[in-house]
């Protein structure tokens, strides 16, 4: 990809997750209609408001990639492989509770590779970008993730998924690793959890049952910020695997230690 169509991308991309991030913002507060998707997975009108705005600009832009969208917006594969992966409303919990924690997320892959990031705080107004091979930004400003050397004095984060198995596992994982931590923190949105790591304020980051909406752009700007980013067994990192650790790439040998160690669920010996 030639870098100033990259370059032109990402300030589509920028001003299109602005746009979207507005209408957040507006509604932020207010009622709103909640659709339960499962038992607690809900969905908003403005969820859906934010993903038609997205798809609509993206499909006059360039009619010709393919997306994907949380609230069911699909394109068509195309020859290119280029595919936009958007989260509309990254920390819908958080939204639907008023809690004002949440993001817009938009990447770009091609066959599979990521192009570029914007996951962008409408009440913070942070916007973190990243295109690949040219760094990563907060508000224009580079970033880079941080250098906490050992676990014990570093902040990590993860969340919880939907499904009630899932949960047990991370909770499990969390029980691994919170002894061995300063602390262990939850903000409800993975972008934004991988955009934190990418600017140094958390040093590790794990999850399972994610989906690529979650984290496409935000492993894009973690990986530019100087962080890593595989799975669960230190395999390499695709935003179509359900599982994600992120680093600062110093405790990453620590964490997948840990999780090999100590990781499975339920614990040896332990019937559930
Ligand atoms: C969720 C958030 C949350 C994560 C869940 C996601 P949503 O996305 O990113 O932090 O733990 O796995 O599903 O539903 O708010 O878009
Ligand atoms: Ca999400
Ligand atoms: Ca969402």
């Amino acid at each position: 990809m030639d870098r100033s169509m990259l370059a032109e991308m990402l300030t589509f991309a920028e001003e299109t997750a602005r746009a979207a991030g507005g209408i957040l913002r507006d509604r932020f507060g207010k009622d709103h209609d909640v659709v339960f998707k499962g038992t607690i997975d809900m969905v908003t009108e403005a969820d859906k408001a934010s993903e038609a705005l997205i798809v609509e600009r993206i499909r006059a832009a360039y009619p010709e990639h393919d997306l994907l969208g949380e609230e069911g917006a699909r394109g068509t594969a195309s020859a290119s492989g280029l595919q936009w992966i958007i989260d509309p409303l990254d920390g819908t919990t958080n939204f639907a509770h008023h809690l004002p924690t949440f993001a817009v997320s938009i990447g770009l892959e091609q066959h599979g590779r990521s192009l570029l990031g914007v996951v962008y705080d409408p009440m913070r107004e942070e916007c973190f970008t990243a295109a690949r091979g040219e760094g990563a930004r907060l508000n224009g400003q580079p970033i880079h993730v941080s250098s906490t050397p050992e676990l014990i004095r570093s902040m990590l984060v993860t969340g919880f998924s939907y499904d009630r198995e899932t949960r047990l596992k991370q909770a499990h994982l969390w029980r691994v690793f919170i002894p061995q931590v300063q602390a262990i923190r939850q903000t409800g949105s993975a972008a934004l959890n991988l955009c934190y790591l990418a600017a140094g304020r958390f040093d590790g980051y794990w999850e399972r049952g994610i989906s690529a909406w979650d984290v496409a752009a935000g492993a894009c700007i973690l990986q530019e910020a100087g962080g890593m980013v595989t799975d669960l067994d230190g395999g390499p990192f695709s935003s179509a695997d359900r599982v994600i650790l992120g680093s600062n790439g110093l405790l990453h040998p620590a964490m997948l230690e840990m999780i090999r160690m100590h990781g499975e669920f339920p614990p040896e010996g332990v019937t559930s």
